[in-house]
């Protein structure tokens, strides 16, 4: 028997729980020769701001072990070339739209968020990784207090449900979590890329233009597994879970950990049918587990108490 793969988020279903992530499937309309975009649980399209954006400087993708650099800076032709050029084409296939948003400011998100109040699309995505202008350039997404403001801001301005895509480059991930529910964030998506850096010892130079860049692939899936483990602990509100996903197993851990749904970014850039493969994948993995519903496995991590932190007295030193 087939499984059931459908998930459901903020009253949104999704017809199985893999998502294309943002800034790495373009607008979809650069893989639709390579698969067919209905089998896709969702995509997130590329980053958008309110003006178009050049992007930095090359070089500005690195090849590193098990993962990539990268520096692109959200080149982008801006939202109201997205609303009127992208989106209808897009708005042709059975798939959930998730418009990832970036401002350099609360009022840039705002806008954004006005902007796309009539367009048809399923879900508006914070990337609070961006910059913050009026607090000296520090990302929007590193403080619980600003999270909190951001979310709440545009959540009023809103019509879809807002997903709150969260940097991992912060001490205690739980707390910008906890701030997004308590600002009335609909789900959370987490990781984005891990700041890094990559140096060429023959030339004495860093490697990209602009110096550092965000980490993806599977370098940082046991970071973000952690990290979503951790958030699933903390919040009731629905998670994706991303970061490194290249196989159905990987979606599995990712769903085990406690994410509802997951994205796949650096996977496409690795094979355009990155993402078929993987549902595939997962639904063998099911039909040899005996799993019918993919529910089975969201949250189902099971952990037993001899695996949990042993008390001082019961560790013997020699
Ligand atoms: C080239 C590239 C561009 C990206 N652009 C965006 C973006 O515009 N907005 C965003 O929220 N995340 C962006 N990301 C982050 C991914 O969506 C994803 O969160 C991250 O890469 C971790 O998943 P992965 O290891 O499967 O790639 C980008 C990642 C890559 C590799």
């Amino acid at each position: 028997m087939k499984p059931q793969l459908s998930v459901e988020i903020c009253g949104v279903s999704l017809k199985n729980p893999v998502i294309a992530a943002s800034g790495t499937f373009g607008f979809g309309r650069e893989y639709a020769e390579y698969v067919d975009l209905n089998m896709l649980g969702g995509i997130a399209v590329k980053g958008l701001t309110l003006l178009p954006k050049k992007g930095n400087p090359p070089p500005r993708i690195a090849e590193t072990p098990s993962g990539i650099l990268n520096s692109v800076g959200l080149q982008n032709p801006g939202i109201d070339y997205f609303i009127e050029h992208e989106l209808p084409w897009l708005l042709k296939y059975g798939t959930r739209i998730i418009v990832n948003i970036n401002g350099s400011t609360i009022e840039e998100y705002c806008k954004m968020a006005e902007k796309l109040k009539d367009a048809p699309v399923d879900f508006l995505e914070l990337n609070i990784s961006c910059p913050n202008v009026k607090q000296g350039g520090v990302a929007f997404g590193t403080r619980p207090e600003v999270v909190y403001d951001i979310t709440r801001s545009v959540k009023a301005h809103a019509k879809q449900p807002v997903l709150v895509k969260l940097t991992p480059n912060v001490a205690d991930i739980k707390e910008i979590a906890v701030a997004v529910e308590k600002a009335g964030g609909d789900g959370i998506s987490l990781i984005n890329t891990v700041l890094g850096m990559a140096i060429d010892a023959k030339r004495r130079r860093p490697v990209l233009a602009n110096i550092v860049g965000g980490l993806s692939g599977p370098a940082i899936k046991p970071i973000a597994l952690r990290m979503v483990w951790e958030v699933a602990r903390v919040v009731s509100i629905p998670i994706i879970g991303m970061g490194g996903i290249t196989t159905g197993e990987d979606v599995v851990e990712f769903l085990l950990a406690g994410a509802t749904a997951v994205g796949v970014g650096t996977a496409n850039l690795m094979s355009p049918t990155a993402c078929i493969d993987i549902i595939n994948q997962l639904e063998e993995y099911m039909i040899h587990n005996g799993i019918e519903d993919v529910h089975e496995l969201i949250g189902g991590l099971e952990i037993k108490p001899t695996f949990r932190k042993k008390s001082p007295s019961s560790i013997r030193w020699r």
